[in-house]
């Protein structure tokens, strides 16, 4: 049996036994359906050591021919991307498969045409329109790496991005439409590469039509040189293990860091997950809120969806544009099958009444899903009720930038679930629970530290240029495990529950910071000495930042020196980076040997006065007293 499609529960745990018994040839026979110019010679090739991992060695592909080539003869008339502006009133986009492959074929012989080569690295930062697509299939069809950059980083984070990946090409938009604004994003390019004298070209496609500065021999307008261009474009033949994309993301240092994918691995791994968590059917309408910019966007917006040969909808605007109706607007008008979102999105629509849902059907509906940080039990029920209409089963589905694909989730109706726990593991996933010193736990109705005991086809090969900083960050805590930074509880028959992050990173409306990260930024400041930054318990967005900050000088209007902080995290991470919550201090909780004790500042924070623990060992207790004084 090769359970490539899991209909029932028993077949979910026979593919799961199978998957552990076997891993080689359950997923030699997952890897069958795709198209493959050269079988591989080794199913899997794996040491957590070193680390390194190799799936489907020696195989060679394009995952685009098989997004695209590969469905034109079946499903050729199809739409692949169904693509909803902003603007509700605007048309929505129908582009079928025959056509993205059209479209695809010719960005790529545009990219050729300005010099970008097999291997070259490609910053892509662009807003949610369908060029943004095309332009990651088109990297991938010439192999040239794609570096998506979500489009609401600030230019300093595009400059860190680009230099280290050392990109010689930048795919962009002149600017952008988000609820009832323009916003520029061409400018804010131009300000980045201020700082990227290797980048040779820029390829800016229109999407405002609002005036933009053109540098000569550098930029080049995408709907010029497309003229220049035929829809001829063979897929370039790549090694299984060949990097697909770099996507960076925070850590628990200062620096994001640049997480590589594959190829093979990847391209076998999302394909599977996403037609067995959300049981896809053909002719089902998939939608996923996230943004290509990130993980979930990669994975189930563009790769698991067209691998599927799925319709794949992709959204401009925000969900409270025109109002907090709009989700449910664009599920009755598009008869959306399987709707796949965030919970930070979830309660603030919820927050918003029923008024925004009532109006509409939802009756489209079969599966809804749920992604990026743990959903709480009241949203969950509302979600259920509401959205589902006690209906649809809920997949809540746990992973990460690094996973490359859903590693715990239930699968729709098919296993079980349960409010607030992702639940069952995917067939060759094969995860435990840890004690603080490595010891694995291995009874039920138990809390530990969730790691990984065996590769799947989707992890992450390195950190782009620094392979030790991948290792010491994933593999180096617990020896022979995957690490995952993640906290969890496993009930009394094996289903998971994601506590949240035991390291200083913070889940923020499901965007990932470290801790350090916030604090370099907020340093940069003038108004500031030195800063500390913890997560606290936040109604809508999961976790709120909270920064103690103790100022360079005494402050006089503290809204004049919170709004310089904030325009500061702004300019050097984005908007999304921005402190709820600044307080002022004279100084920090530091051990004698100058370490910050961010349990303390963690439960002043969340307002747990008392239990703060022993402070008596600090350099300064008093400093702990003044803070919890004046918490805001
Ligand atoms: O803490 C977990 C949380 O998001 C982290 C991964 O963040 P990122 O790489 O940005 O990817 C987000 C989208 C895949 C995890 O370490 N997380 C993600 N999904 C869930 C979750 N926490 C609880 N439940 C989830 N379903």
């Amino acid at each position: 049996m090769s359970f490539h499609r899991i209909r029932s529960n028993d077949e979910y745990r026979a593919a799961y036994a199978e998957s552990v018994r076997d891993p080689h040839a359950f997923w030699a026979a997952q890897a069958e359906h795709f198209t493959w110019r050269k079988k591989w010679d080794a199913v899997l090739e794996w040491n957590f050591d070193a680390p390194e991992v190799k799936w489907f060695s020696g195989g060679k592909l394009n995952i685009t021919e098989n997004c695209l080539d590969r469905h034109l003869s079946t499903r050729g008339d199809k739409t692949a991307i169904l693509w909803e502006p902003n603007d509700p009133g605007g048309p929505a986009q129908r582009i079928s498969y025959r056509e993205l492959h059209d479209r695809v074929c010719r960005y790529a012989n545009v990219l050729k045409r300005n010099g970008v080569q097999k291997g070259d690295r490609v910053c892509i930062y662009m807003p949610m329109i369908p060029e943004l697509v095309v332009a990651v299939l088109a990297c991938a069809r010439i192999g040239a790496i794609h570096s998506v950059v979500f489009a609401g980083f600030s230019a300093q984070s595009i400059a860190d991005r680009i230099l280290d990946a050392n990109a010689a090409f930048v795919l962009t938009s002149d600017g952008m439409v988000r609820g009832a604004k323009n916003i520029p994003v061409k400018a804010v390019v131009d300000e980045a590469l201020r700082s990227c004298p290797g980048v040779k070209r820029v390829i800016v496609t229109q999407r405002t039509g609002d005036p933009v500065t053109m540098q000569e021999g550098r930029d080049v307008w995408m709907h010029m040189e497309t003229g220049f261009v035929d829809a001829d474009c063979p897929a370039e033949e790549m090694d299984a293990e060949d990097p697909l994309f770099i996507l960076y993301t925070s850590g628990s240092t200062g620096k994001p860091k640049g997480v590589v994918h594959t190829c093979g691995g990847y391209m076998v791994y999302t394909d599977y997950t996403f037609r067995n968590v959300f049981q896809y059917e053909e002719n089902d309408v998939f939608w996923c809120t996230a943004d290509v910019g990130w993980i979930t966007g990669h994975s189930y917006i563009i790769y698991g969806p067209l691998l599927a040969g799925a319709t794949s909808l992709m959204f401009e605007g925000v969900p409270t544009f025109p109002d907090a109706g709009r989700f449910w607007q664009v599920i009755d008008k598009h008869q959306v099958n399987i709707f796949y979102t965030a919970p930070t999105a979830i309660r603030s629509l919820m927050a918003q009444g029923l008024d925004f849902v009532n109006p509409y059907s939802l009756a489209s509906l079969k599966v809804i899903g749920s992604v990026g940080e743990p959903i709480n039990e009241e949203a969950w029920h509302w979600y259920k009720e509401h959205i589902g209409k006690n209906n649809c089963p809920i997949v809540d589905t746990w992973w990460q930038t690094e996973t490359g694909g859903i590693l715990i989730s239930s699968m729709a109706g098919v296993t079980d679930e349960k409010p607030s726990y992702a639940a069952w593991p995917i067939p060759g996933v094969q995860p435990v629970l840890l004690t603080a010193e490595g010891k694995e736990i291995l009874e039920n109705d138990v809390e530990g530290l969730l790691a990984i005991k065996f590769p799947w086809p989707s992890i992450i090969r390195t950190t782009y240029g620094d392979h030790e900083r991948c290792r010491q960050t994933y593999f180096s805590s617990y020896k022979g495990y995957y690490f995952t930074g993640d906290g969890a509880r496993r009930d009394s028959e094996g289903r998971y529950r994601i506590i949240g992050r035991v390291d200083d990173v913070i889940n923020v409306s499901g965007h990932r910071f470290g801790t350090a990260e916030i604090e370099n930024a907020i340093n940069e400041s003038e108004w500031v000495v030195e800063s500390a930054v913890v997560g606290y318990p936040h109604d809508i967005k999961g976790q709120g930042i909270y920064a103690y900050v103790i100022p360079e000088k005494p402050i006089t209007d503290p809204d004049q020196a919170r709004a310089e902080i904030l325009a500061t995290v702004t300019k050097v991470i984005g908007p999304i980076a921005k402190p709820d919550k600044i307080q002022f201090v004279s100084g920090l909780p530091k051990t004698r040997s100058g370490k910050i004790m961010r349990r303390i500042l963690r439960k002043v924070a969340e307002n747990e006065l008392g239990s703060l623990g022993d402070t008596s060992t600090l350099l300064d207790p008093a400093v702990v007293e003044e803070i919890t004084n004046n918490r805001l």
